[in-house]
């Protein structure tokens, strides 16, 4: 039996193009793209530069020997593989479960196309019906926004890493993870609202960002779909 995050991962690895800049997503579906991507580097002489999304991914990148720079480098990006944590028909997606939301969110954003990599059980009917919503807070404003998330109909609770230590983010800020019990109505409103919140960095909702969805199965399978219609870029 095959495990669907290596299945994705792999094959969204093979969009890759020598020349490109490569925007790398965080997170363990992800890591096997970067995988692939190094065994093509070696086998292919593949030439790529890699922009990695959180501090994580840039020490695996490295480690396995993926070149990289800073984002700042670069204008566009041509080619973004990330991971998510829900997403629903029309693309739009909640992520951040890895806490490289923001990062991620930017990389997405200059990106010309993004393909996300997932098993099946991350595609929903609904946002927000499996996962709780990422916020991601500077501390000092963390009581206000998660007043303001619950004004909202969310239940937030702060993040806390493995030891029980407040987590914090790469850029130093706080997670508040909200859950929504009855789903996410209008991901576009929602987004709206939260970046308008002061204190808000940034929302795990992700609306317009995604182009291609490759869904691993179990027997070593792959659904490829893309956006309806197509992002302009
Ligand atoms: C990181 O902050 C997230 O957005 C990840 O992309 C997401 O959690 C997917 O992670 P996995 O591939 O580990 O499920």
């Amino acid at each position: 039996m095959a495990n669907p995050k290596e299945v994705a991962g792999r094959a969204a690895a093979e969009h890759v193009e020598t020349g490109m800049v490569v925007g790398l997503g965080t997170g363990s579906t992800v890591y096997f793209t970067l995988l692939r991507l190094a065994e093509r580097i070696r086998a292919e002489r593949l030439s790529i530069t890699g922009v990695p999304t959180s501090r994580d991914t840039e020490e695996k990148a490295r480690g396995l020997g993926i070149p990289l720079s800073e984002l700042a480098a670069h204008e566009r990006i041509d080619l973004t593989i990330d991971g998510a944590d829900e997403i629903d028909p029309r693309f739009d997606m909640i992520k951040g479960g890895g806490g490289a939301l923001l990062r991620e969110k930017v990389v997405a954003a200059m990106s010309r196309k993004e393909i996300i990599v997932v098993g099946k059980e991350k595609v929903v009917g609904q946002l927000g019906s499996t996962f709780p919503l990422p916020v991601e807070v500077v501390p000092f404003a963390e009581p206000h926004v998660a007043r303001v998330l619950r004004r909202l109909g969310a239940e937030p609770t702060l993040r806390r890493a493995p030891g029980g230590a407040v987590f914090v983010t790469d850029n130093h800020n706080h997670i508040l993870d909200a859950r929504f019990p009855s789903g996410i109505a209008s991901a576009r409103g929602l987004q709206s609202e939260l970046d308008g919140t002061p204190g808000v960095v940034a929302c795990g909702l992700f609306v317009g960002l995604a182009d291609k969805l490759i869904i691993g199965h179990e027997d070593g399978s792959t659904d490829v779909r893309d956006r309806q219609p197509p992002r302009e870029v």
